[in-house]
């Protein structure tokens, strides 16, 4: 006779007590690995046989323990994590995460809930955390959105909102670019998400309409104005302006109130891709250069960048959030609940965005924001932002080095002048170097045809002292490199 339930080698639940115990290492591990990341290379490129080993291990036919998992797991796997979380780990825009997050992270996997939406705390959970995002950046009260897996995906789901909008029915009869010629505003330091989103939503990334920008690298409206003036004239089809407030290239944010009012006079939706520095709007100081933002049709922030949320949590806010469940709820015998029914909840997010089943992504949002809370955030913001001042400073101050000009938030961006040769290959090679050397870790970018060593400073282990590390160890390098000729 057939057991009731399978035992030999498939590994059911563990005891409790078994349970406890490989917690309890997981912990351990946690612990130690957050104790030795400021002492460890900013970024270790895992060695070859270990890759390898990985990359050709069979597909498991019998069973290990958790222990054996988790000696490989110490062994080969921690030790050659990317290294965010360093305190000199500046490149792209990539935040340390706060320890509260990771713990409540395992228990929103211990729970397992499935957050399409229904009666579950998760759902209240993810709306609370939606009006805490949309109190912060100042944003409308009856705005709503959903949470995402970051930048990327929530643009894309803002940009779905509005093609719906704008485009009325596209869903069902999809679009013909050619003869409807859509056309959408943005400027060059547009992230590349939001090109990827006009592509995947049928415009066509040739509706991608680039207005020049300033001096300061923000959008120019002025010719924004005259662009969808010559484009009406041409039988385009203006449908949107977007904005960032926070570019990765260089910090900037885009002059929001005359971009908003200039949408509203043409009839545009206007978004705010502000994934990155939209929480800037929540520092007294800066607010002046986010006048507008609660204008915009959508914004994006992510909670995984500047609030210090483990990946991945990003959110998509809406103005009218009746645009998300027309551009994405679909009817699905097996998914019908009645309005009355004990499962039915405030809200179905499956019926606002791409996914149906979702992780429980607001858990370790509420708790990270919970923990830190307003006052303690604009304490580290702060502290973010003096940090790439000091880089700034020390960069400008140093002869061998040159800092780019107008670079804003937590942004330096600056390069190492050779005495010969081409800087911008010199500083390539030498952004090489400095991942190798492991004392810090920055990314590269061009800026009118210049390439520069990029710092973004979203790191409460980050020191000013760090600032000081970082210029002298690019400097060593840069002088090492060029004795080599
Ligand atoms: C302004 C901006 N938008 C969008 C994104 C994409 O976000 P994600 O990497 O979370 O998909 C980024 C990422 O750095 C960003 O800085």
């Amino acid at each position: 006779m057939a057991a009731d339930r399978p035992t030999a080698g498939a590994i059911p639940d563990p005891s409790p007590e078994t349970f406890a115990r490989t917690l309890a290492r997981v912990s351990e591990m946690a612990v130690a690995y957050l104790r030795d990341l400021p002492r460890r290379e900013a970024f270790r490129r895992p060695p070859e046989d270990v890759a390898e080993r990985l990359l050709n291990a069979p597909l498991p036919q019998t069973g290990v323990s958790a222990e054996e998992i988790l000696a490989h797991v110490e062994a080969e796997i921690l030790p050659y994590s990317l290294g965010i979380g360093h305190p000199r780990w500046w490149g792209f825009v990539r935040a340390s995460a706060h320890p509260v997050g990771m713990a409540t992270e395992l228990l929103a996997t211990t729970m397992n809930s499935n957050c399409a939406g229904s009666a579950q705390i998760a759902t209240h959970l993810e709306l609370t955390v939606l009006r805490w995002l949309t109190e912060l950046v100042g944003y409308r009260a009856d705005a709503g959105g959903l949470l995402m897996s970051g930048g990327s995906a929530a643009n894309f789901v803002a940009l779905a909102a509005m093609r719906e909008r704008h485009l009325p029915g596209t869903r069902a009869r999809g679009i013909d670019a050619r003869s409807e010629r859509p056309a959408v505003y943005a400027t060059r330091e547009v992230h590349g998400c939001v090109n990827r989103a006009v592509e995947l939503l049928g415009l066509g990334s040739d509706a991608l309409r680039w207005v020049p920008v300033d001096a300061d690298r923000r959008m120019d409206v002025t010719a924004l104005a005259r662009m969808i003036v010559e484009d009406r004239a041409a039988g385009a089809m203006p449908l949107c302006v977007v904005a960032t407030a926070g570019t990765v290239n260089s910090g900037a944010v885009d002059p929001l109130a005359d971009m908003a009012e200039l949408a509203r006079r043409e009839g545009l939706w206007f978004h705010v891709d502000g994934a990155y520095g939209a929480i800037g709007a929540a520092l007294p100081e800066l607010a002046e250069q986010y006048r507008g933002l609660d204008l915009a049709d959508s914004i994006v922030v992510d909670p995984h960048k500047w609030l210090y949320v483990p990946y991945e949590a990003g959110a998509v806010l809406v103005r009218d959030p009746e645009t998300l469940h027309q551009a994405f709820a679909t009817q699905a015998d097996y998914l019908e609940v009645q309005d009355e029914d004990y499962f039915n909840g405030p809200l179905w997010f499956h019926e606002r965005g791409p996914q149906l089943s979702r992780g429980f992504r607001a858990l370790k949002v509420w708790a990270v924001m919970q923990h830190i809370g307003m006052e303690g955030y604009r304490e580290l913001w702060r502290h973010d932002l003096a940090t790439a001042a000091e880089l700034r400073r020390r960069a400008e101050d140093h002869p061998r080095l040159e800092l780019a000009p107008s670079t804003h938030l937590s942004v330096c961006c600056f390069r190492y002048v050779p005495a010969h040769g081409d800087p911008n290959a010199f500083n390539r090679v030498l952004l090489d170097r400095i991942h190798r050397d492991g004392r810090l870790f920055v990314s590269g970018t061009t800026l009118e045809s210049t390439f520069y060593l990029r710092a973004c400073i979203i790191n409460f282990r980050s020191t000013l002292d760090d600032a000081r590390v970082a210029v002298e160890t690019v400097v060593e390098l840069g002088a090492a490199l060029e004795r080599e000729g």
